[in-house]
């Protein structure tokens, strides 16, 4: 994805390493857990978006790096606690913590990697009020899953699954891309640029990889398929379509209550209804969104790798 651009791929190349020095623990168990999970094969667009976005200011690794560190630990957090109220088996193509140990051991890795974020941002030498963005970024992440696990098998509303997905996937984002630009000095407003672009891009991502989740399989996923549905959670597609056919709505209702139903048969039925087209267009109207933000930014020779990410959505 870095091809055109060998000063970022160069940096998250430096970035790595600096990530791995910094996953040690004294105990066996964390120390192996935590590498285990972090260096399973991210993509890395939260850090390289953090990068990104301090290399438009006065880019300093000393700081950028502890920063994009602390966002992609604590996204590789969130992702330990979301199998296990997600149920996933696996994730990246490998077993989740909770499926190869336990539970339990899987709760305080997860919470192992949220301190260990914390005590990362120290190292930025931000100032305390510029820190606070991670903090709400967390509690977000913690409301939005909650909401969605109390609204399993109810399929809702569009406005509340776009609150939602803006909330648990948008804000990590949009905190990665402001911490990069206040490391690097840029100003409050160019931060504020940077977040909204986040938010956007979280929103597009999320209805994405909703839609993979009904489209594709587990083997290119490297994560379970269908399993929001086979969870209770009515995604964007489903949504949609339940509102646009009350036949389809009674048998989302009575997959949901576990009066059968083929689950393939109600995947085909959402395709008819054009459930899946008109996710896909909402889906664009972000993609658009994140454009014109990138239209405003200040112009420098990795402007035009955000262009590129969102092109892959
Ligand atoms: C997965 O995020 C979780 C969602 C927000 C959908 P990524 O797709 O960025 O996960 P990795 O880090 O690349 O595996
Ligand atoms: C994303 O939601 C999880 C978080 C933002 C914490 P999903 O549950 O859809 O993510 P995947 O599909 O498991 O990666
Ligand atoms: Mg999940
Ligand atoms: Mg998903």
């Amino acid at each position: 994805m870095w091809d055109r651009f060998p000063v970022i791929k160069a940096e998250l190349a430096a970035f790595e390493d600096y990530l791995k020095s910094r996953l040690s623990s004294r105990i066996e168990f964390l120390d192996i857990a935590s590498k285990g999970v972090v260096l399973s094969g991210g993509k890395r667009l939260r850090p390289a978006f953090t990068i990104i976005a301090a290399l438009h200011g006065d880019y300093n690794r000393e700081r950028v790096f502890p920063a994009a560190a602390a966002v992609e630990i604590l996204h590789a957090a969130t992702l330990i606690h979301d199998d296990i109220i997600d149920n996933a088996k696996t994730r990246r193509g490998q077993m989740t913590l909770s499926e190869k140990h336990n539970i339990n051991l899987a709760v305080y890795t997860g919470d192992y990697l949220f301190a260990k974020s914390l005590r990362l941002l120290v190292d930025t030498g931000l100032k305390p009020e510029k820190l606070n963005v991670l903090a709400r970024t967390i509690s977000i992440i913690c409301e939005c899953e909650i909401d969605q696990y109390i609204g399993k098998y109810d399929i809702g509303t569009v406005k509340n699954y776009l609150k939602r997905i803006i909330g648990k996937t948008g804000m990590l984002f949009s905190a990665s891309l402001i911490l990069g630009a206040k490391t690097a000095n840029l100003s409050d407003d160019v931060a504020r640029l940077f977040g909204r672009f986040g938010n956007s891009f979280g929103a597009a991502f999320q209805i994405r990889d909703d839609l993979l989740d009904i489209l594709s399989d587990q083997k290119t996923e490297g994560k379970p398929v269908l399993n929001d549905l086979k969870e209770g959670i009515a995604t964007l597609p489903i949504i949609i379509s339940a509102s646009k056919n009350p036949e389809l709505r009674e048998m989302v209702n009575d997959f949901f209550d576990g009066n059968g139903g083929d689950i393939n048969q109600l995947i085909q039925a959402v395709i008819s209804s054009g459930g899946i087209k008109d996710s896909e267009k909402l889906k664009n109207r972000y993609v658009q969104k994140c454009k014109s933000y990138i239209e405003q930014m200040p112009k420098t020779p990795y402007t035009d790798a955000l262009n590129e990410i969102v092109d892959w959505l």
